[in-house]
């Protein structure tokens, strides 16, 4: 399985200390920051776009931007996305029409592509050929829209035929993780963890970021 990545999600964060709060992040063991894009929409909240994110990287040097992309149409975004600095482009699958199109589209812009699915969509929709030319693939465990969700245990069974699958692909789990959840997430084979509120709401954000790389490397 590849490396652990832990990416915790600054949804959780106080967004009137965004920067400051992702620079502990990184001091603290992250090596991803994951940046949860919604557009009112696709979900029925809105966060935060482009102009916050391109201020989050001016702010961290050095950081990479997991940015999970919760829109109706991930097409529109992709530019300025790049512009701002993002690393990584994760688009819904549900969302689009040619995610083939769409990969090519990222990585023109230079960016990594993910593909997510939420909670319905089968890991079965995610084709040999659209899996094989994105880097990572994220099987939401909750259903995307707030942070702070329990865990829905039956969307393992997912991680698992995706990394049957593809054995050396990132597979990232993102939605009510935490140190109750992360173990039979990495036994199923997940590597990029995202985390929000197991994260920014523990006393000690630190350790909450060691325990959970040494679930997943164990
Ligand atoms: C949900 C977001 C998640 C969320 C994770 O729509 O995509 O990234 O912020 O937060 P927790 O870990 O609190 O469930
Ligand atoms: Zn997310």
């Amino acid at each position: 399985m590849p490396r652990a990545i832990i990416a915790p999600s600054v949804l959780a964060s106080d967004f009137g200390q965004l920067t400051a709060e992702c620079k502990r992040m990184i001091v603290g063991g992250a090596e991803w920051l994951h940046m949860d894009v919604m557009d009112g929409h696709f979900v029925p909240n809105i966060t935060m776009g482009a102009p916050i994110l391109s201020c989050v990287h001016k702010g961290v040097p050095g950081i990479f931007m997991d940015c999970h992309m919760m829109v109706s149409e991930p097409e529109k975004w992709v530019d300025d996305i790049a512009d701002a600095g993002g690393a990584m482009y994760c688009f819904h699958l549900e969302a689009t029409k040619d995610p083939l199109a769409l990969i090519d589209q990222i990585h023109k812009r230079g960016m990594k592509a993910g593909v997510a699915i939420s909670p319905d969509t089968l890991s079965t929709e995610i084709t040999d050929a659209v899996a094989n030319a994105a880097e990572m693939l994220l099987v939401m465990t909750v259903y995307p829209g707030r942070g702070g969700q329990k865990f829905i245990d039956r969307c393992v069974p997912k991680v698992a035929e995706l990394r049957a699958r593809f054995p050396e692909k990132d597979i990232e789990v993102d939605g009510g993780v935490g140190p109750k959840t992360i173990g039979i997430c990495a036994d199923a084979g997940s590597n990029v963890i995202v985390a929000g509120t197991a994260i920014f709401g523990a006393e000690n954000p630190e350790s909450v970021i060691q325990e959970l790389k040494d679930v997943v490397n164990t």
